[in-house]
């Protein structure tokens, strides 16, 4: 079968990213746009359009006018993801041989832009939940611990990464935190990929967005959490902690010469979109919907777990000793395709459609799979395994370019890794170069390797 034939395979039901819900929640602009003849509004960099970085053009007037509205310094649209946005936001703050301070749950781009570019990570660890296996959102008593515990006379800090929300949808008092960095006079960078809604529903009790919240430089995944296009992404700017100049420069280092136009469109439409109010009312009802599908699902005794975001439903199905892996062979089996599978837990993306018959649906087979599958007894995940605040061994950079032999995961106590081992998704790296397996990573690698098929007999690149 070719990749085109397979895209248009019909599933029963698709939670997953992008969140348009395989076009049904696209901006109507943009469907107007795809009906053209095929390829037809394929165009170039033409003066009328120019691109995210010109003075002038379709695009550069957009982005005025969307930061604009929102009180922003500036903003730019991308066209690789979240990912390309949030690689160069952090060039923008550390030059080679600075240090940026990151949770645990940083994405696996930041840790590949700091391996390319010799930025050094300090990680500090989060809360960590064994029932989900999940971090938690962090606090502002927990980063005063952790500032506690760096000397900032000794280590030059250029700034700070945070993930709000999580994949899940954990979501903490992000002002507050970004305060706290401030006072530092340290520049924040808020990976919001799955929260870019946020911005547009300040009335409806979800977390308050990150670009409200004072946040230096944030970055939007548009097809993760507003309905764009796979690969649109926004990154915004605010204040003064980062040099705009050094925003440009690093954003035209790693973009495209030739930004795709539809994608481009997307951005600006998925954008539009909700600032329309009639569309806005009809996503703001939508999440006003899924909060309802999960109060009645809880009260079927289904065993969701609660988080900030409402169009990610979380099933624990560990609480039932099934892996997060075999629910989601299930649910495929069966045409309900999920987001997330993990050890613990599986998670859907409602997205932006309409959801009306995801309830049913999804009850009658989380019934039929507690009646099919074996239970696992020893279903548990173990605690990770960090210090509070924790750097490397030795350098990423180094450690990245060093000569490395390739070894089976069994065979690597004790050695230090050259590589990067993250399953995907959620994409948040287990280890990173640099980084030494000692007993209790191992533990914990090997513990999750059991279920996970990224993980099982696998090789890996030590020094
Ligand atoms: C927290 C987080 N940040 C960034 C990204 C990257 O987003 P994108 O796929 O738009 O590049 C992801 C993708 O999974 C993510 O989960």
């Amino acid at each position: 079968m070719s990749i085109s034939s397979f895209l248009t395979k019909k599933f029963l039901k698709s939670l997953f990213f992008p969140a348009h819900n395989r076009g049904e929640a696209l901006p109507n602009k943009l469907v107007k746009l795809l009906k053209n003849p095929p390829g037809y509004w394929d165009l170039p960099e033409l003066p009328e359009i120019g691109s995210p970085l010109s003075q002038s053009g379709l695009i550069s007037k957009s982005q005025r006018e969307f930061s604009d509205k929102f009180g922003a310094k500036g903003c730019f649209f991308g066209v690789n993801g979240a990912s390309g946005l949030i690689q160069s936001a952090l060039i923008a703050m550390a030059s080679p041989g600075e240090t940026i301070l990151m949770p645990r749950n940083v994405h696996i781009s930041v840790i590949k832009i700091c391996a390319m570019q010799n930025i050094n990570p300090i990680f500090f660890d989060l809360e960590f939940s064994s029932e989900t296996g999940h971090y938690k959102p962090i606090t502002k008593i927990w980063l005063k611990n952790i500032f506690k515990k760096i000397n900032f006379n000794e280590k030059k800090i250029a700034g700070v990464i945070l993930v709000s929300p999580s994949y899940h949808g954990y979501a903490g008092d992000l002002e507050s935190l970004i305060d706290l960095c401030h006072q530092k006079n340290l520049p924040v960078l808020i990976d919001e990929a799955h929260g870019s809604y946020f911005l547009f529903c300040e009335n409806l009790d979800l977390p308050k967005s990150a670009l409200l919240s004072n946040a230096d430089l944030v970055v939007h995944s548009l097809h993760k959490s507003l309905n764009g296009l796979t690969q649109t992404a926004v990154l915004w700017y605010n204040g003064n902690l980062v040099d705009e100049h050094n925003l440009i420069k690093s954003i035209n280092l790693l973009q495209t010469t030739s930004p795709s136009s539809l994608l481009l469109s997307s951005c600006e439409e998925s954008i539009k979109d909700w600032l329309n109010k009639k569309s806005l009312s009809k996503y703001q009802k939508r999440i006003l919907e899924a909060k309802k599908i999960y109060k009645k699902l809880v009260k079927k005794n289904i065993p969701l777990i609660e988080t900030q975001d409402p169009l990610k439903i979380v099933l624990n199905t560990s609480k039932f000793g099934i892996d997060g892996y075999t629910a989601d062979k299930f649910f495929y089996r069966h045409g309900l395709i999920a987001e997330l599978p993990e050890m613990m837990t599986l998670t859907f993306c409602l997205g932006f459609a309409n959801q009306r018959d995801f309830l049913n649906l999804f009850e009658k087979l989380w019934k039929k799979l507690l009646l099919n599958s074996q239970k696992l007894k020893s279903l548990k995940v173990l605690q990770s395994p960090f210090k509070l605040v924790q750097a490397p061994e030795i350098e990423i950079g180094i450690a990245w370019r060093s000569k490395t032999s390739n070894i089976p995961f069994s065979q690597s106590l004790n050695k230090i890794s050259g590589d990067i081992i993250c399953p995907y998704p959620p994409g948040i790296p287990l280890l990173v170069p640099g980084e030494k397996i000692d007993l209790d990573r191992f533990n914990w690698i090997k513990n999750q390797s059991l279920f996970n098929k990224d993980l099982v007999n696998f090789y890996i690149r030590v020094l």
